[in-house]
């Protein structure tokens, strides 16, 4: 596969805006969600960008306007279900670390079920 030149990479992104397709980010208040919410809303790539999280985050101004976001929680995902319609592409951004959740907290399987339970709801939408 060649890399596509700045020309191409142009016209792919045109291309892709034009499909209006929406997208969810699972972890956009963590270090590497909130990169790839500013990429993501730099580039203009999706008309509607949900944020799926346990908790609201402060996005004010027009930068924001096609940016919702659905407030869940990830231990009773099903009953959440709706959050994730509607969506082409979900991106996943969740993760932790012994020093953030504390070693009896550690979390990597935990994430790793949320992640695979909201990849089995976001598909049976
Ligand atoms: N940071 C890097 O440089 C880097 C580089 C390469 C790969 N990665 C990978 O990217 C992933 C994210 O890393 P990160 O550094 O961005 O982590 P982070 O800053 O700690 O962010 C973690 C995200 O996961 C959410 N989260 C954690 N535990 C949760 C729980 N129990 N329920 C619901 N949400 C939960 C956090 O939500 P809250 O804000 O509500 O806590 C936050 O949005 C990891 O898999 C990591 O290995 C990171």
């Amino acid at each position: 596969m060649s890399v596509p030149t700045p020309e191409e990479l142009k016209n792919l992104q045109e291309s892709f805006r034009g499909k209006n397709q929406a997208c969810f980010i699972l972890g956009a208040s963590g270090e590497t969600g909130k990169e790839l919410l500013a990429e993501v809303l730099r580039q203009q790539l999706f008309s509607k960008v949900t944020l799926i999280g346990r908790r609201k985050l402060d996005l004010e101004g027009p930068h924001y306007s096609n940016v919702r976001q659905e407030i869940v929680d990830f231990e009773k995902l099903d009953e959440f279900a709706a959050a994730f319609q509607g969506h082409d592409v979900g991106f996943c951004c969740l993760g932790t670390t012994k020093a953030k959740a504390g070693t009896a907290g550690f979390q990597r399987v935990g994430i790793l079920i949320m992640f695979q339970h909201s990849v089995e709801l976001a598909k049976a939408a």
